[in-house]
């Protein structure tokens, strides 16, 4: 693989360093917005949904190599990484975040200058009816990464977080990046304990953390577990498209590409130790966005079924990314009508790609969640006390 390395970098904990090791502004005036030097990056969860449009972003930049960590979960695909597979400035190696002599054995040998840490268990309703996967990849996943920081220290580590740590907030209310952390599900919970743990490392040992925390994302390659991919697949099959509660809950959606060039603007200017909000800037209530799909694929809404709500369901997800468009100039580019429907049309010509992802363990989560809804809920809810 090809490897140039940067100058020595300067004290990790000097707020106004950049991740390419030099004190000075980024040469701004090159399209990339970086200098010639390389820069290293290990990405975890990079066969995932969102940590793949970041590695196919990233190595459009000539100055970037990225090695990916992943375990391949469910949600891990290498298929999404088909179009860079054979790239020269990128290599994957299949490991757990949960193992941590085998994390300190990879950081020895890449000796990254910048991590971004995308590895977690992403599912709401999985979380809730399997939690533990979610504390040993979220929680315990993270401090290993933090850990192995500590050993082999880097210039950047950016924590990728979410908005649902904020929990439900009432209108008009917008989470900025002081807002309380009131989690609702072990998921969210499980992100917001990892954010903290992750801000304690930059406070007590001075690792260069960033924490992002963004809206729900969309666009091709994500798991069909989530609404927009769930409601697409299952509008093409002519099957029901299941709403919890009464469909009012309110997101905020992001385009997944938006996401991943904020999340680069803040490789290069985000500041040590701050959290920064990534919002879609589009906020729809989950029928709306559900009777948009029906109208791109063409399909009655006579196919929408109000579903059992989703247990501990936030009604309203709001965030302020003012922070991050004041600092690095970014803001979202994706308009979401234009992008649900390239989302559509993406996955109408990656039927291949649905139905490989849905083969094996997917039959058994989507019939516990849908097919035995309420029975499956149900238990989860009312476990008998020991
Ligand atoms: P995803 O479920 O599509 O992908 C997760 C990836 O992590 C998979 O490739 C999986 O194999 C890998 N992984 C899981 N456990 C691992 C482990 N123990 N070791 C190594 N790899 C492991 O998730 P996503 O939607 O791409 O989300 C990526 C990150 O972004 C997550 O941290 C999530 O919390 C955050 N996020 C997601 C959204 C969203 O709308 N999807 C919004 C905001 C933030
Ligand atoms: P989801 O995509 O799981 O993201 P999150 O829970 O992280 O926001 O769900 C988005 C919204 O859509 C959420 O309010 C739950 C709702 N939803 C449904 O109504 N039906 C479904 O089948 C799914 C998967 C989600």
């Amino acid at each position: 693989m090809q490897r140039a390395r940067r100058p020595a970098p300067a004290r990790a904990s000097e707020n106004a360093r950049h991740c390419n090791g030099t004190t000075e502004r980024p040469d701004t005036s090159r399209p990339d917005g970086y200098n010639r030097i390389s820069m290293k990056i290990i990405v975890t969860g990079g066969a995932g949904f969102i940590g793949s449009c970041f590695v196919r972003l990233a190595l459009g930049n000539p100055s970037l190599e990225i090695v990916n960590i992943d375990k391949l979960t469910y949600a891990g695909n290498l298929e999404n990484l088909e179009s860079v597979a054979n790239h020269p400035r990128y290599r994957f190696v299949r490991a757990d975040i949960c193992d941590l002599e085998g994390l300190r054995r990879i950081f020895a040998e890449v000796k990254p200058d910048c991590v971004v840490h995308f590895a977690a268990e992403s599912h709401v309703d999985r979380s809730i009816f399997a939690p533990q996967p979610v504390f040993e990849t979220n929680l315990r996943g993270t401090f290993n990464m933090l850990e192995t920081m500590r050993a082999h220290r880097v210039e950047r580590f950016i924590h990728v977080s979410t908005d649902e740590v904020y929990g439900s907030l009432e209108e008009p209310l917008e989470a900025d990046e002081q807002f309380p952390l009131q989690p609702s599900s072990p998921y969210s919970a499980g992100k917001a304990g990892s954010d903290l743990l992750a801000l304690s490392y930059h406070k007590t040992y001075k690792l260069p953390v960033i924490v992002t925390r963004a809206s729900n994302n969309y666009g091709p390659f994500q798991f069909p577990e989530k609404l927009i991919p769930l409601m697409i697949t299952h509008a093409f099959d002519g099957k029901p498209l299941p709403i919890y509660g009464d469909g009012m809950q309110i997101r905020d959606w992001l385009y997944v590409e938006d996401h991943c060039q904020a999340i680069l603007k803040i490789v290069e200017k985000g500041r040590d130790g701050e959290i920064y909000n990534i919002g879609g800037n589009r906020s729809l209530p989950n029928k709306t966005v559900v009777e948009q799909i029906l109208a791109i694929t063409g399909k009655p809404s006579s196919l929408i079924e109000y579903v059992a709500d989703r247990p501990g369901h936030d009604r309203r997800y709001a965030l302020s990314s003012e922070k991050l468009q004041r600092e690095t100039g970014w803001s979202p580019r994706m308009d979401f009508e234009r992008g649900l429907k390239s989302t559509v049309d993406w996955y109408r010509t990656n039927l291949e790609w649905i139905a490989h992802v849905r083969s094996g363990e997917y039959q058994k989560y989507h019939d516990q969640n849908y097919a035995n809804r309420n029975q499956e809920l149900g238990a989860v809810v009312s476990e008998p006390r020991p």
